[in-house]
């Protein structure tokens, strides 16, 4: 049973990505800002090879690393929270959501007054506890709403709860939500109640987040729609709106959201469990609290083993980030940073994947690991980290071997392939070549006619490979003959391995490399 754990380390970016300047960043590296700190710690993260990726030489690097590792550039215009976890699950953002420094525009200011029939206090950046000291009388005199915003892309509205009662203030909420659409989508649209006397009002935890939708068919929403569990921890669940989420948990900062995970392991599902670790960004990146910042980072690090100690056989974390947020920069807002990718499990090979182009690839990998058709925006990188199964290796090698039996005089290129049996038997096959051209055969077509001739009808897997003179190159994808006569035998999940090197190779299905194919099926008699 396949599990994905995949936790974001909140605004843990690592170094400014090239176009940095443009979001007013510069000289920003969340994580090698908290590294100067004594509260630092660097054990479990370091054996795991975070100091292997790219850009992160001023720390350690293991030399035997435990995890895949990556840098992850972010595609997406902009650097907020909800478009970086909508790329990590799939979906890249063409702009940022709209931030307003000087207030909402009168047009929308004047939508909500009519639809609400409640006049608007402050409408600018503002301190949430700040906002209540100065407007909060005057919102008790007047009934009129206090509506501010902050660097994020947020329409928050204050309002004393025996003024205006908790539904009261949701329903205000989902007006705001209508009328922010379009260019004026904020990200969320937050319910910020507050109770008490002038001079010593106090936020109450009835809080509520009312989020805008991702645009278009996020991870969350495939596996769902697969019958697979989706976890949501901590805010995630108010990020996606709630789309594609099958259960999920609300918790109160870092401790309990890794106290979740852990828990989560414990329990039997397919899917994902998707974790938000939000203290990082929002106690210690916004507050530029570079020791606390630190310090939360030391206890993720101390708390690892803990946690990969337990994981199943078939288990895969994956730890990322959403932005950066340095917190010794030069202002509390997030930072256009790179984030890490770190891969573990016991079937994944530790490399280093370098610096890749998309949070979005954390999506495809996730995809192709659970077995959805799910690709998003991103590229899977699965094939470069996953460990062959016992299975696959022997197929391979077989593929491998068979391609030196290869009779190919006049093209030159070895193509070998391998066919595995529902049984258990392999059979191997060359590619065949003649001198009058047309009769040569492909690879793929003598492993599978030896296996039909020799009685064999059920099959599980096929692996190819070729190349000039007997090296490979690249893939070598069987033509379209081949795509026909495996179709022929095998079901439309039957898995195919495009052999990259001996032991490598990318696995595709045959319905992938055959859409719409003819079949048996479309002779049978009720078709
Ligand atoms: N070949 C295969 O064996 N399998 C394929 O699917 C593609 C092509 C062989 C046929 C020929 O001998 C050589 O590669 C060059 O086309």
């Amino acid at each position: 049973m396949k599990r994905v754990f995949l936790i974001v380390m909140d605004s843990l970016g690592i170094g400014e990505e090239p176009d940095a300047a443009l979001f007013g960043d510069r000289d920003c590296n969340t994580l090698k800002r908290i590294s100067g700190s004594d509260k630092f710690r660097f054990s479990s993260m370091r054996d795991m090879g975070v100091g292997n990726i790219d850009g992160q030489s001023y720390l350690p690097a293991a030399k035997k690393p435990l995890a895949a590792v990556a840098r992850l550039r972010e595609r997406s215009m902009g650097k907020d929270t909800t478009i970086g976890h909508w790329e990590i699950a799939g979906v890249v953002s063409q702009s940022p959501l709209p931030t307003y420094p000087d207030g909402f525009p009168p047009e929308v200011i004047a939508e909500f007054e009519e639809a609400t029939g409640r006049k608007v206090l402050c409408n600018k950046p503002y301190s949430g506890t700040e906002v209540i000291k100065d407007y909060g009388e005057e919102h008790m005199k007047t009934g009129a709403l206090i509506v501010y915003t902050s660097a994020d892309s947020v329409f928050q509205i204050a309002a004393h709860e025996d003024v205006v009662p908790l539904e009261q203030l949701y329903g205000y909420c989902r007006t705001a939500r209508k009328i922010l659409k379009g260019k004026h989508a904020v990200g969320r649209v937050i319910a910020r109640p507050f109770i008490g006397e002038p001079g010593s009002f106090t936020r109450t935890a009835n809080r509520h987040d009312f989020s805008l939708l991702p645009p278009k068919e996020t991870l969350l929403d495939a596996l769902e729609k697969d019958g697979k569990t989706v976890y949501a921890v901590g805010k995630i669940n108010d990020i996606f709106a709630g789309r594609g989420v099958t259960k999920h948990v609300m918790t109160h900062g870092n401790t309990e959201g890794m106290a979740v995970a852990l828990g989560a392991l414990d329990e039997e599902f397919e899917g994902l469990c998707f974790v938000n670790l939000v203290d990082f960004d929002m106690l210690y990146g916004h507050r530029q609290d570079v020791d606390g910042y630190a310090a939360a980072f030391a206890e993720f690090d101390n708390w690892l083993p803990s946690f990969t100690s337990k994981m199943k056989a078939d288990d895969m974390l994956i730890i990322t980030a959403d932005h950066g947020c340095d917190p010794g920069d030069s202002h509390t807002d997030h930072s256009r940073e790179y984030v890490p990718c770190i891969v573990y499990g016991k079937n994944v090979k530790p490399v280093n994947l370098g610096t890749r182009s998309g949070f979005c690839d954390i999506a495809a990998t996730v995809a192709e690991y659970l077995g959805s058709g799910f690709k998003g925006d991103g590229q899977s990188f699965l094939s470069d980290i996953i460990k062959p199964t016992a299975e696959e290796k022997a197929l391979c090698e077989a593929a491998y071997e068979a391609m030196h039996s290869s009779y190919s005089p006049y093209s030159g290129f070895t193509v070998g392939a391998a066919v595995l049996t529902k049984s258990g038997k392999i059979y191997k096959g060359c590619n065949i070549e003649n001198a009058a051209y047309s009769p040569s055969v492909c690879a793929e077509r003598t492993a599978v006619f030896k296996a039909v001739s020799e009685g064999e009808r059920e099959f599980a897997m096929l692996a190819v490979c070729g190349g000039k003179g007997g090296k490979l190159k690249g893939l070598c994808p069987p033509c379209g003959v081949c795509r026909q006569v495996i179709r022929e035998f095998c079901p439309d999940g039957f898995p195919v391995l495009l052999m990259k090197s001996k032991t490598t190779f990318v696995k595709k299905t045959i319905s992938e490399l055959l859409p719409y194919s003819f079949s048996p099926d479309n002779l049978s008699e009720d078709k």
